[in-house]
Protein backbone atom coordinates (compact mmCIF):
# COMPACT_ATOMS: atom_id res chain seq x y z
CA UNK A 1 0.00 0.00 0.00
CA UNK A 2 1.57 3.51 -1.07
CA UNK A 3 1.61 5.38 1.85
CA UNK A 4 0.95 9.26 1.64
CA UNK A 5 3.02 11.90 3.49
CA UNK A 6 0.68 14.67 4.17
CA UNK A 7 2.97 17.98 5.81
CA UNK A 8 1.01 19.92 8.04
CA UNK A 9 1.13 23.76 6.73
CA UNK A 10 0.87 24.61 10.89
CA UNK A 11 4.71 24.87 10.86
CA UNK A 12 5.26 26.47 7.43
CA UNK A 13 6.08 30.36 7.28
CA UNK A 14 3.14 31.73 6.31
CA UNK A 15 4.76 34.64 4.79
CA UNK A 16 5.97 32.49 2.03
CA UNK A 17 3.01 30.17 1.78
CA UNK A 18 3.18 28.81 -1.83
CA UNK A 19 7.29 28.52 -1.80
CA UNK A 20 7.11 26.57 1.20
CA UNK A 21 4.23 24.33 -0.57
CA UNK A 22 6.05 23.94 -3.71
CA UNK A 23 9.54 22.65 -1.53
CA UNK A 24 7.82 19.83 0.06
CA UNK A 25 5.79 19.44 -3.12
CA UNK A 26 9.19 18.86 -4.80
CA UNK A 27 10.57 16.31 -2.09
CA UNK A 28 7.55 14.13 -3.09
CA UNK A 29 4.64 15.09 -0.39
CA UNK A 30 0.99 13.60 -1.51
CA UNK A 31 -1.35 15.92 0.25
CA UNK A 32 -1.41 19.23 2.33
CA UNK A 33 -2.58 19.12 5.55
CA UNK A 34 -4.34 22.59 7.21
CA UNK A 35 -5.38 22.76 10.50
CA UNK A 36 -8.25 25.00 11.67
CA UNK A 37 -8.28 25.25 15.27
CA UNK A 38 -11.61 27.97 17.10
CA UNK A 39 -9.80 28.57 20.20
CA UNK A 40 -12.53 27.13 21.79
CA UNK A 41 -12.30 23.21 21.08
CA UNK A 42 -8.81 23.53 20.93
CA UNK A 43 -6.81 26.38 23.12
CA UNK A 44 -5.19 28.18 19.82
CA UNK A 45 -6.55 29.68 16.98
CA UNK A 46 -5.29 29.49 13.82
CA UNK A 47 -6.56 30.09 9.58
CA UNK A 48 -10.23 29.40 7.90
CA UNK A 49 -11.14 29.59 4.47
CA UNK A 50 -8.95 31.84 2.94
CA UNK A 51 -5.85 30.12 4.07
CA UNK A 52 -7.05 27.09 2.37
CA UNK A 53 -8.00 29.40 -0.76
CA UNK A 54 -4.68 30.46 -0.56
CA UNK A 55 -3.13 26.67 -0.68
CA UNK A 56 -5.33 25.79 -3.25
CA UNK A 57 -3.92 28.41 -5.35
CA UNK A 58 -0.65 26.47 -4.84
CA UNK A 59 -0.89 23.06 -5.77
CA UNK A 60 -2.82 21.21 -7.45
CA UNK A 61 -2.64 17.95 -4.81
CA UNK A 62 -5.44 17.26 -2.25
CA UNK A 63 -6.19 19.68 0.61
CA UNK A 64 -6.67 17.73 3.70
CA UNK A 65 -8.51 19.88 6.13
CA UNK A 66 -8.75 19.29 9.52
CA UNK A 67 -11.28 21.08 11.24
CA UNK A 68 -10.76 21.07 15.12
CA UNK A 69 -13.95 23.76 15.68
CA UNK A 70 -17.69 23.62 17.28
CA UNK A 71 -19.83 24.12 14.88
CA UNK A 72 -18.68 22.74 11.92
CA UNK A 73 -21.52 22.54 10.01
CA UNK A 74 -21.55 26.06 9.54
CA UNK A 75 -18.44 26.40 7.54
CA UNK A 76 -17.97 22.78 5.85
CA UNK A 77 -19.06 24.70 2.09
CA UNK A 78 -17.15 27.51 2.99
CA UNK A 79 -14.16 25.20 3.30
CA UNK A 80 -15.24 23.02 0.35
CA UNK A 81 -15.98 26.13 -1.71
CA UNK A 82 -11.78 26.95 -0.71
CA UNK A 83 -10.87 24.11 -2.44
CA UNK A 84 -10.86 21.17 0.84
CA UNK A 85 -10.68 18.10 -1.11
CA UNK A 86 -11.18 15.77 1.97
CA UNK A 87 -12.94 17.68 5.45
CA UNK A 88 -12.03 15.69 8.92
CA UNK A 89 -14.29 16.75 11.84
CA UNK A 90 -13.25 15.70 15.12
CA UNK A 91 -15.89 13.17 16.70
CA UNK A 92 -15.73 14.90 19.92
CA UNK A 93 -16.99 18.20 18.71
CA UNK A 94 -19.98 16.69 16.37
CA UNK A 95 -23.06 15.66 18.31
CA UNK A 96 -25.12 15.31 15.15
CA UNK A 97 -21.93 12.81 13.55
CA UNK A 98 -23.89 11.01 11.03
CA UNK A 99 -25.12 14.42 9.64
CA UNK A 100 -22.06 15.94 9.26
CA UNK A 101 -20.35 12.89 7.35
CA UNK A 102 -23.78 12.94 5.02
CA UNK A 103 -23.27 16.58 4.05
CA UNK A 104 -19.40 16.65 3.31
CA UNK A 105 -19.71 13.75 1.07
CA UNK A 106 -22.88 15.91 -0.53
CA UNK A 107 -20.40 18.57 -1.33
CA UNK A 108 -18.36 16.48 -2.97
CA UNK A 109 -15.09 16.44 -0.67
CA UNK A 110 -14.02 13.22 1.16
CA UNK A 111 -15.38 12.79 4.53
CA UNK A 112 -13.09 12.11 7.51
CA UNK A 113 -13.49 11.97 11.63
CA UNK A 114 -10.48 12.79 13.71
CA UNK A 115 -9.84 11.44 17.27
CA UNK A 116 -8.17 12.44 20.12
CA UNK A 117 -5.97 10.22 22.18
CA UNK A 118 -8.29 9.73 24.97
CA UNK A 119 -11.47 8.79 22.33
CA UNK A 120 -11.95 5.05 22.05
CA UNK A 121 -12.01 3.54 17.59
CA UNK A 122 -15.18 1.89 19.46
CA UNK A 123 -16.84 5.25 19.19
CA UNK A 124 -17.03 5.24 15.45
CA UNK A 125 -18.76 1.52 15.00
CA UNK A 126 -21.89 3.30 13.67
CA UNK A 127 -20.48 5.24 11.37
CA UNK A 128 -17.50 3.31 9.79
CA UNK A 129 -19.29 2.44 6.84
CA UNK A 130 -19.91 6.18 6.08
CA UNK A 131 -16.17 7.63 6.50
CA UNK A 132 -13.20 7.79 3.44
CA UNK A 133 -10.55 8.74 5.83
CA UNK A 134 -9.89 8.40 9.68
CA UNK A 135 -7.49 10.79 11.53
CA UNK A 136 -5.78 9.63 14.91
CA UNK A 137 -4.79 12.39 16.57
CA UNK A 138 -1.65 11.21 18.26
CA UNK A 139 -0.66 14.32 20.30
CA UNK A 140 -3.55 16.27 22.53
CA UNK A 141 -4.74 18.87 18.97
CA UNK A 142 -4.17 22.56 19.28
CA UNK A 143 0.13 22.51 18.87
CA UNK A 144 3.09 21.55 16.60
CA UNK A 145 5.57 20.25 17.99
CA UNK A 146 4.97 17.50 20.58
CA UNK A 147 5.08 14.27 21.27
CA UNK A 148 3.82 11.32 20.27
CA UNK A 149 1.75 9.49 22.49
CA UNK A 150 2.77 6.02 22.12
CA UNK A 151 -0.83 4.28 22.76
CA UNK A 152 -1.93 5.23 19.08
CA UNK A 153 -0.03 2.12 17.81
CA UNK A 154 -2.50 -0.04 19.87
CA UNK A 155 -5.47 2.14 18.84
CA UNK A 156 -4.29 1.87 15.05
CA UNK A 157 -4.13 -1.72 14.93
CA UNK A 158 -7.50 -1.82 16.72
CA UNK A 159 -8.90 0.46 14.32
CA UNK A 160 -7.05 -1.82 11.52
CA UNK A 161 -9.65 -4.77 12.03
CA UNK A 162 -12.63 -2.82 12.59
CA UNK A 163 -12.10 -1.75 9.25
CA UNK A 164 -11.05 -5.35 7.67
CA UNK A 165 -14.70 -5.87 9.55
CA UNK A 166 -16.42 -3.52 7.56
CA UNK A 167 -14.81 -4.67 4.54
CA UNK A 168 -14.11 -0.88 3.42
CA UNK A 169 -11.39 0.77 2.08
CA UNK A 170 -10.86 3.89 4.26
CA UNK A 171 -7.76 5.65 4.45
CA UNK A 172 -6.06 5.68 7.78
CA UNK A 173 -3.93 8.99 9.42
CA UNK A 174 -1.93 9.69 12.33
CA UNK A 175 -1.22 13.00 13.19
CA UNK A 176 1.24 14.68 15.47
CA UNK A 177 5.06 13.99 16.93
CA UNK A 178 5.55 12.28 13.56
CA UNK A 179 9.14 12.36 12.42
CA UNK A 180 11.86 9.45 10.94
CA UNK A 181 12.04 8.11 14.61
CA UNK A 182 8.27 7.58 14.93
CA UNK A 183 6.64 7.27 11.28
CA UNK A 184 8.29 3.22 10.79
CA UNK A 185 6.53 1.67 14.18
CA UNK A 186 3.07 3.94 12.96
CA UNK A 187 3.12 2.50 9.40
CA UNK A 188 3.61 -1.12 10.88
CA UNK A 189 0.71 -0.49 13.31
CA UNK A 190 -1.34 0.43 9.75
CA UNK A 191 -1.27 3.83 9.14
CA UNK A 192 -1.53 4.89 5.31
CA UNK A 193 -0.96 8.54 5.56
CA UNK A 194 1.29 10.10 7.69
CA UNK A 195 0.70 14.04 8.43
CA UNK A 196 4.13 15.99 9.96
CA UNK A 197 4.40 19.63 10.58
CA UNK A 198 7.37 20.35 12.30
CA UNK A 199 9.58 17.54 10.87
CA UNK A 200 9.01 18.81 7.34
CA UNK A 201 8.90 22.65 7.63
CA UNK A 202 11.09 23.16 10.89
CA UNK A 203 14.03 21.25 9.16
CA UNK A 204 16.72 23.12 7.33
CA UNK A 205 15.92 21.74 4.13
CA UNK A 206 11.77 21.43 3.56
CA UNK A 207 12.66 18.81 0.28
CA UNK A 208 14.74 16.66 1.71
CA UNK A 209 12.99 16.45 5.02
CA UNK A 210 9.95 15.04 3.14
CA UNK A 211 12.21 12.54 1.09
CA UNK A 212 13.99 11.63 4.57
CA UNK A 213 10.50 11.11 6.06
CA UNK A 214 9.81 8.58 3.67
CA UNK A 215 13.33 6.77 3.80
CA UNK A 216 12.77 6.13 7.38
CA UNK A 217 9.99 3.43 6.42
CA UNK A 218 10.84 2.51 2.88
CA UNK A 219 12.36 -0.72 4.79
CA UNK A 220 9.00 -1.80 5.13
CA UNK A 221 8.49 -1.82 1.49
CA UNK A 222 5.39 0.41 1.44
CA UNK A 223 7.00 3.78 0.83
C1 LIG B 1 -2.08 19.47 15.97
C2 LIG B 1 -2.31 19.39 14.49
C3 LIG B 1 -1.22 18.76 13.73
C4 LIG B 1 0.12 19.44 13.82
C5 LIG B 1 1.15 18.35 13.85
O1 LIG B 1 -3.26 19.83 16.61
O2 LIG B 1 -3.51 18.67 14.21
O3 LIG B 1 -1.59 18.59 12.35
O4 LIG B 1 0.39 20.31 12.77
O5 LIG B 1 2.36 18.96 14.13
P1 LIG B 1 3.67 18.14 14.44
O6 LIG B 1 3.99 17.32 13.25
O7 LIG B 1 4.67 19.22 14.69
O8 LIG B 1 3.41 17.29 15.67
ZN1 LIG C 1 -3.91 18.20 12.08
Amino acid sequence: MKIRIAPSLLASDFSRLADQIAQAEGGGADWFHLDVMDGHFVPNMTFGPLIVAAARKSTKLPLDTHLMIEGADGYLEAFRDAGADHIIVHQEACVHLNRTIARIKELGAQAGVALNPATPCSTLVEIISEVDLILLMSVNPGFGGQKFIEGTLRKLKELRSMISAAGRDIRVAVDGGIDASTAPAVVSAGADVLVAGTAIFRAPNIGQAVKDLRKSFAHLGSA
